[in-house]
C-alpha cells in the first residue's frame, strides 16, 4: 500500500483539491491518525479545567485516547488511555476529579501521574516501575495544553517563542471555558479542516459572519480598513505586528504558527449580533480596537481572538467520513454569567456559521465520493489549503519513508 500511497503523493500537481482517496480511502484514514495526527501536537484544553489535584479530563482523536491530570504534586501530566496489562481503556469517564485511575478490565491501579500503583496476583519478580502508563509530550502555552503522542514530537518551542508577545496581551491564562459545542459532520477532517482554512466560501454561505467580519472580502478597501484598526489595536495594547511562518518558509520550525488581526466592520466591537461587546475586556487591554485575530498553533489547532472572548476550533477525526467540528468559547476567568455576559449572545455568532460550516462540508464530501470528481483548482483566498496541503504531504511521505 505504502508504494501506491506514493504514487498518489506524486500525481498531486499543486494548486488544487486533493485526489479522491485523500478523502475516502480507509488505508489512508489510517496512516492520517498514524503519521499525521499522532505526529502533530494537538490542543486538547484549558488548565482552568483541572485546578485541583485529582482533577483530570480525556481527550480522544482516531484510535487515540489520552488522560490529562494534576497530579499530587500539582503537575499536570498527559498519559495514553491504554492498560499496560492487555491494553484495556483505563478511564471511562471524559473528565472528573478521582484519587487513582482504575482500570475496568483487572483493576490494574495506576496514579495521577500515570505511574501503576498495583496489580493483582502477579510473578513475585513483577515490577510495578516498569509498567507505568505511556507519558504523552504536552506543553502548556498561557493556560492553553497541547499534548503530541510522538516519540519524537515536532519543534514547538521556538515558533511558540515568537507568538509569545503577539498573543501576550489576551492574557489566555486568565481564561475559562463556559461553552462547548459539537457540531458532527459526515466528512473526512481533512475537508472540515480545509473549509476553516479559507474565507472563499464566506461571502456565499456565511450571511451572519459577512455582515460583520472583513475577511471575506479582500479588497483594497479592506486595506484602509485594517490599517485604520491596526492604528487601535497598538493603542489598546496589542503589537499590531502579523506573524506567519510555515514549512514551505522555514527549516527551523517544524509547525506551522500564524497570527493577523483583521477588522471588523463599522459599529463592531467584537462577533455579536448587534456589535455591542458580549463580554468584559481581556486580559490587559484598554478598549475594543474593532479588530478579531486569527491565531494558529500548528496547523490543527486554530483559534479567533476577539477583545473580549476567544473561541477555539478542533476538527477530531473519528471515522473515515465522520468528523467532529468542536468549537469552544472561552471568556476571562472572572466574568460572570447573567451579570457581565450570557451565552445566548456569546455564542449566537459561531453556531450559525458552524451550522452553515457543518452543512457545507457535507455536501463537499458528498460530491467527493462520486467517481466523477477530479481535483479542481484554488483560488487565491484558498492559500492557506494550499500550505497545509504542502506540509501535510511532506509529513506523510517523511514518515511512510521512515516507516518502510
Ligand atoms: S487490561 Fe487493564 S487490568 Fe487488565
Ligand atoms: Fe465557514
Amino acid at each position: 500500500m505504502e508504494e501506491g500511497f506514493k504514487e498518489l503523493i506524486s500525481k498531486y500537481q499543486g494548486s488544487q483539491s486533493l485526489p479522491r482517496q485523500f478523502y475516502t480511502s480507509e488505508t489512508v484514514y489510517k496512516m492520517d491518525i498514524q503519521h499525521y495526527w499522532n505526529h502533530s501536537w494537538i490542543w486538547v484544553g484549558h488548565i482552568n479545567q483541572i485546578p485541583n489535584v485529582g482533577d483530570f479530563f480525556v481527550f480522544d482523536y482516531g484510535y487515540e485516547s489520552v488522560i490529562i491530570a494534576r497530579d499530587k504534586n500539582d503537575s499536570v501530566n498527559a498519559f495514553l488511555n491504554v492498560c499496560r496489562h492487555r491494553g484495556s481503556r483505563v478511564c471511562i469517564e471524559k473528565s472528573g476529579n478521582t484519587r487513582l485511575f482504575v482500570c475496568p478490565y483487572h483493576a490494574w491501579t495506576y496514579e495521577l501521574n500515570g505511574s501503576l500503583r498495583a496489580a493483582r496476583e502477579m510473578e513475585e519478580n513483577f515490577n510495578t516501575a516498569e509498567y507505568s502508563l505511556k507519558k504523552v509530550n504536552l506543553r502548556i502555552f498561557h493556560g492553553l495544553i497541547f499534548i503530541c503522542v510522538a516519540d519524537n514530537p515536532p519543534n514547538i518551542d521556538e515558533g511558540l517563542l515568537q507568538l509569545e508577545p503577539l498573543v501576550e496581551p489576551f492574557e489566555f491564562e486568565n481564561l475559562k471555558i463556559v461553552h462547548s459545542a459539537n457540531y458532527p459532520v459526515a466528512a473526512n477532517w481533512k475537508l472540515a479542516l480545509e473549509n476553516y482554512m479559507e474565507c472563499y466560501h464566506c461571502a456565499p454561505a456565511h450571511l451572519e459572519y459577512s455582515r460583520s467580519h472583513s475577511l471575506k472580502d479582500p479588497s483594497s478597501a479592506n486595506i484602509e480598513l485594517k490599517n485604520c484598526m491596526l492604528k487601535k489595536s497598538m493603542d489598546v495594547g496589542l503589537s499590531g505586528e502579523e506573524l506567519h511562518i510555515n514549512l514551505l518558509e522555514s527549516n527551523n520550525v517544524e509547525m506551522d504558527f500564524y497570527f493577523s488581526r483583521y477588522p471588523l466592520f463599522q459599529g463592531y466591537k467584537t462577533g455579536s449580533k448587534s456589535g455591542e461587546k458580549l463580554a468584559p475586556l481581556l486580559g490587559r487591554l484598554k478598549d475594543f480596537d474593532g479588530g478579531t485575530s486569527d491565531i494558529q498553533i500548528g496547523i490543527l489547532n486554530n483559534f479567533l481572538s476577539y477583545s473580549d472572548h476567544v473561541i477555539g476550533y478542533r476538527f477530531i477525526p473519528r471515522s473515515l467520513q465522520i468528523t467532529d467540528i468542536e468549537v469552544i468559547w472561552m471568556v476571562r476567568e472572572d466574568a460572570e454569567e447573567g451579570k457581565d455576559y450570557n451565552l445566548e449572545d456569546l455564542t449566537w455568532l459561531w453556531h450559525c456559521t458552524s451550522q452553515d460550516d457543518e452543512r457545507i462540508i457535507a455536501l463537499n464530501q458528498k460530491g467527493v465520493n462520486s467517481n466523477h470528481y477530479v481535483p479542481g483548482p484554488l483560488s487565491n483566498m484558498e492559500w492557506g489549503i494550499k500550505a497545509f496541503h504542502a506540509g501535510y504531504l511532506k509529513q506523510l511521505e517523511e514518515k511512510t519513508n521512515i516507516n518502510s
